[in-house]
């Protein structure tokens, strides 16, 4: 194949105005695919694979060759825009790959997006940049977007989905910040260090051990044991805890750990109850009056799970009645949208006072999974997935779209093409695909869909220059496609 081929075509109606019927980008000039590729000058007409220098392959889990890297064209010209000061690691990953990378410590308005985005074939933001369908339609060469964070709320997932743009996060390269965080509010709880600490500083000494105990075989009740569930299950028996555990799903236990018959049986049986559900129309309010009550006396209550999760005027009856010891709680059904003082009070929420003038009641500004550990975790996992989705095609934890995977095409794979094709989920789709695909030789295949949005990775391998181009230009106009990218 005569240089590269990192071809794509979209067919959406947002198409860059040039006239051209496809927007679409390459490095293989001679296949005289597209209309005009970005940073046309700098396309490499006769390379065949990127300078070694450029070209660190990633690593893909469960397999053991290396892959062959599928980006035989000058990559230099994929251009990520890095927004909102994401990880240096990451820009310095991206960069490794040979991508030219814009970075911004900001967040940028839509405005801004709307009038540069279409320069790009990623973004990177965190939460603040917002991501609308405006922003999506002017994205004309928009392949992927990571969200250097744990949500995706700030993204129109939909508008993203109809452009067949893959959307990824990192929702678990926190939970062991949020476990270490939980192991410090077991003993802080215990022995009223918030208090302590805060006659201290109002200068009185106020030496007791009444109400303080160790942590060493008390035992700790987990509610949801999941990533941080049982990350904090390891931690706590480390510090001679007894754990059980209440899950919806029958997990299997770490350690000595045990799972509870039910949530009931664990509230009856913990001396502190840790929260670590997700939020979903079950988990709200699941901690309220009754559930409270059948607590055991002097129990401690520890939420950095949802703000929802917990109904608060409840618990701040058990802590005035005394029937709870303490509580920690690092998340709130209304949290400030800003730092600053003031900002947390009984107009955001109407029992923010009362729980404050509670005694042993730690309160924390949702900083379970915020330390620079995670961000790293963060940058590396959002990194890797731009890379492999860029390279390889993999949408594997992308956020919006179906989850595809292809093994690698080895070294000496050297004739073979992976076809990327994104397309609406609607009937005989499949069979277009087929009828093109199925003249050649398809050595691996995988499709999948969510809804609307279907996703299928196709590996081929013995086709001329003249194949590939018939393949590229029929697939892109198959009455369902909405995006087609050849790798090879
Ligand atoms: N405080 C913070 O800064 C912070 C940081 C990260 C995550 N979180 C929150 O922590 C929570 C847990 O995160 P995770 O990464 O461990 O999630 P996860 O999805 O890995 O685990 C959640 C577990 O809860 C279980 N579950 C679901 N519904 C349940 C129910 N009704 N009763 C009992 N178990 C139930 C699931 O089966 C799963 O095992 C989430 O709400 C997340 O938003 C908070």
């Amino acid at each position: 194949m005569n240089g590269s081929s990192q071809t794509f075509f979209r067919s959406v109606p947002s198409s860059p105005p040039q006239g051209d019927a496809f927007a679409s980008f390459s490095a293989m000039q001679a296949m005289q695919l597209v209309q005009e590729p970005l940073a046309a000058p700098r396309l490499a007409t006769s390379a065949t694979s990127p300078p070694s220098s450029l070209s660190r392959p990633i690593s893909i889990p469960g397999t053991k060759s290396q892959p062959r890297a599928l980006v035989p064209f000058d990559i230099s010209e994929i251009r990520i825009l890095l927004l909102e000061n994401v990880s240096q690691g990451a820009v310095q990953m991206l960069r490794e790959q040979g991508y030219h990378v814009d970075f911004h410590t900001g967040a940028w308005s839509e405005d801004e997006l709307v009038e540069h985005i279409g320069e790009y074939h990623a973004i990177g933001i965190r939460s603040k940049t917002k991501l609308t369908k405006r922003v999506f339609d002017a994205a004309h060469h928009l392949l992927v977007v990571g969200c250097f964070c744990i949500g995706t709320n700030q993204v129109d997932l939909a508008a993203a989905s109809r452009a067949g743009i893959a959307v990824f996060n990192s929702p678990f390269a926190n939970s062991r910040s949020v476990a270490e965080l939980v192991i410090g509010e077991l003993v802080c709880l215990s022995r009223q260090l918030a208090d302590r600490a805060g006659e201290m500083r109002a200068g009185t000494w106020n030496k007791v051990s009444k109400g303080c105990h160790e942590l060493r075989g008390r035992v700790l009740g987990i509610v949801g044991y999941g990533h941080i569930g049982s990350q904090l299950s390891v931690l706590a028996e480390a510090m001679g805890m007894r754990v059980i555990y209440h899950d919806v799903l029958p997990l299997m236990p770490l350690g000595s750990a045990v799972q509870a018959e039910s949530l009931e049986a664990l509230l009856g049986a913990a001396d502190f109850v840790s929260l670590h559900v997700p939020e979903l129309p079950e988990t709200r309010g699941m901690i309220s009056t009754r559930e409270l009550a059948a607590m055991k006396p002097g129990a401690y209550l520890i939420n950095n799970a949802r703000g929802s999760v917990v109904d608060i005027p409840a618990l701040i009856e058990a802590l005035k009645s005394k029937h709870l010891a303490g509580c920690a709680i690092d998340v709130f059904p209304r949290e400030p949208a800003k730092n600053g003082e003031n900002t947390f009070n009984d107009e955001l929420n109407e029992w923010a006072s009362e729980l404050q003038k509670q005694s042993n009641v730690i309160m924390t500004p949702h900083i379970g999974g915020s330390t620079e550990e995670a961000q790293s975790m963060i940058g590396i996992e959002v990194g890797n997935a731009i890379c492999r989705y860029i390279n390889f095609g993999g949408s594997i934890g992308s956020v919006n779209f179906p989850e595809v995977n292809l093994r690698p095409i080895t070294e000496q794979e050297t004739r073979a093409v992976r076809v990327c094709y994104v397309h609406q989920n609607q009937p005989g789709a499949l069979r277009a695909v087929n009828e093109i695909l199925g003249s050649y030789n398809v050595d691996k295949q995988h499709t999948d869909s969510i809804k609307d949005l279907a996703y299928l990775l196709a590996d081929i391998s013995g086709l001329s220059e003249n194949d590939i181009s018939d393949v590229y230009h029929r697939l892109s106009q198959t009455p369902a496609c909405i995006l087609t990218r050849l790798l090879s």
